[in-house]
């Protein structure tokens, strides 16, 4: 994919992002949180999960993340859905952007941010459970 060039799924995503946290975290109910900044670009992400008998039943997020940041935690959060915690671990960066047909080179980091914050919301549901 040309570098300047967002794929229609990333486009989707951005414009329709999935399990966006709207309004006042205060109002959702959730079993831990993970929040993370990128050192690349200084941008943040919060992530809330739900968890029953080890799987995540519900995720959400907010960020003031890029277009590429909202496109690749949106696919994050449909991809883990339903996924044991450790299963969840595993979706990583290569993962999300293969599932969004490619992201432009200089904006593979900001598909980290998602994931980092998920790792940051497990890690702490762990230390709570
Ligand atoms: S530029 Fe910061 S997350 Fe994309």
């Amino acid at each position: 994919m040309g570098d300047w060039v967002y794929s229609d799924i990333v486009k989707e995503h951005f414009l329709s992002p999935r399990n966006f946290m709207m309004g006042d975290e205060d109002q959702y109910q959730y079993d831990a949180e993970g929040i993370v900044g990128n050192p690349v670009c200084g941008d943040q992400m919060k992530m809330y999960i739900t968890v029953i008998d080890d799987k995540i039943i519900d995720v959400k997020w907010k960020t003031y993340g890029c277009a590429s940041a909202i496109a690749s935690t949106s696919a994050l959060s449909e991809l883990v859905k339903g996924k044991s915690l450790d299963e969840a671990l595993q979706v990583g960066p290569e993962e999300i952007t293969e599932y969004l047909g490619g992201l432009p080179k200089h904006k593979f980091h900001c598909s980290v941010l998602g994931h980092e914050a998920l790792a940051a919301a497990i890690e702490n549901y762990r230390k709570l459970t």
